[in-house]
């Protein structure tokens, strides 16, 4: 296979070719015990049963460490009410934040934004990270669809509101307004792929996420890398053409969190793979590791993935990424759960990586996340976590990653916080294969 090579000469940044997630990468993805988490169970109580609950991000500071006001940490959620088919929230999403003072028992704050006539843009609002910056929060977001829109549509903007502040008092932390809306970025259609332009299943422009390295600030961005029809890209072959996911980024050249340029993408999927999302980094010991969630239905025709965590490292942020463990597979669910998470937000905890995501579909082992919709509506509300998943422990060796324990649903320590021993040899905790 070929693919690595193709690339579009728009994609050259001062030189740098698209680092690639190629076809033979992905080719070697499979399970095993460093990639495998243990099966999920309900949790006795979730983050609050009104609401269903999936992609979550910190409240961090600007040189990306977990903001801290007055003895709370801060988590925003995509959110909607826990009455709704799951799968019809993300046509309703709202960002929701919570907080905590110990990092397990998260108290429900509130919907992030006001609604008023400047905003938020979009018709629902998907993925995105927040910044505490000098008293001030940015909530980065994408805009889905427009304001007002009487049929939804899929257009999808960065989008951030400014000028939030924060209060605590003894019965606890609110995020106020008033905020200021902007658009930051849509795709240029060189770089990244606009609607209209787009050839296959829905086209991303999603998910930014603020990362500041040695003084100079990013926004990273779930995107899709332009292939034009009849070009020479994967042999040639259409169908495997429509799948060209890519990590893009965005830099601030003042540094003001409110304006930035479109670069090159880090990384692509062309001929692998249609979405690479909520895609973010980890520094650590000088290296760059670049995380990203995939679907087992986005990878182009001819590849097999799963439902996971993948990740790539590099020497520097936009460096030459090569796949984790070989094929890019960091953490996926068991075969006879296999939709139990998703979402994956990986963070640095002292010499571990630890990854949070949200409880998905349980007691569902069919092959094909579509199939929810033929159980029963009361079946589909019943197998859905909708809340947070236990939070997964990693050892990182270079370019090696394997699992080493797992803390509870929602259990989000700070760096400093000492943990349990985590369980080396796996074997008494394998997921429980044929369970369901
Ligand atoms: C991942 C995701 C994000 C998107 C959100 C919409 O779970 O697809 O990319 O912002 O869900 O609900």
């Amino acid at each position: 296979m070929q693919d690595d090579a193709v690339r579009n000469a728009s994609n050259e940044d001062a030189g740098r070719r698209t680092p690639a997630w190629t076809r033979d990468h992905a080719a070697g993805i499979e399970r095993s015990e460093d990639t495998v988490a243990p099966i999920i169970y309900p949790p006795e109580a979730p983050v609050d049963s009104d609401l269903h609950i999936w992609d979550t991000w910190f409240l961090r500071e600007r040189d990306n460490s977990l903001a801290e006001i007055d003895g709370y940490r801060v988590i925003f959620a995509l959110t909607s009410s826990s009455e709704l088919l799951p799968g019809k929230r993300h046509d309703v999403a709202t960002i929701r934040y919570f907080y905590s003072r110990d990092g397990k028992e998260w108290e429900t704050g509130g919907p992030v934004f006001d609604v008023d006539e400047k905003g938020p843009l979009g018709s629902r609002q998907w993925a995105g990270c927040a910044l505490y910056d000098r008293g001030e929060v940015f909530s980065y977001y994408t805009a889905s669809g427009r304001r007002g829109e009487e049929e939804l549509t899929y257009t999808q903007r960065l989008a951030v509101g400014h000028g939030g502040a924060i209060e605590t008092d003894e019965n606890g932390l609110r995020i106020e307004g008033p905020w200021t809306h902007e658009v930051l970025l849509e795709p240029d259609g060189e770089y990244y792929e606009t609607e209209a332009q787009s050839r296959g299943m829905i086209y991303t422009f999603r998910d930014p996420w603020f990362f500041e390295d040695d003084g100079t600030t990013y926004l990273l961005f779930e995107a899709n890398t332009p292939v034009s029809e009849g070009s020479d890209a994967c042999g040639g072959d259409p169908a495997q053409q429509e799948f060209n996911g890519s990590v893009g980024i965005a830099e601030s050249p003042t540094g003001d969190p409110t304006e930035f340029e479109l670069r090159a993408p880090l990384l692509d999927a062309v001929c692998v793979n249609q979405e690479l999302e909520r895609p973010h980094v980890v520094r650590r010991d000088g290296r760059y590791y670049l995380f990203i969630s995939s679907h087992d239905h986005t990878f182009a025709p001819g590849l097999d993935g799963y439902d996971a965590l993948y990740g790539f490292v590099a020497d520097s942020l936009r460096g030459e990424y090569e796949p984790l463990n070989g094929s890019g597979l960091v953490l996926t669910n068991p075969s006879n759960a296999p939709f139990q998470a998703y979402s994956w937000l990986a963070f640095d905890h002292g010499n571990e990586l630890l990854a949070t995501s949200f409880f998905n579909y349980f007691e569902f082992g069919r092959p094909s996340l579509d199939e929810v919709a033929v159980l029963p509506e009361a079946e589909q509300l019943r197998r859905f976590g909708g809340t947070l998943a236990p939070t997964v422990r990693l050892k990182l060796d270079g370019n090696h990653t394997r699992i080493v324990g797992t803390l509870e649903h929602g259990h989000l320590p700070l760096p400093n916080e000492k943990l349990p021993e985590p369980w080396w040899g796996r074997g008494e905790r394998l997921p429980d294969e044929g369970e369901y």
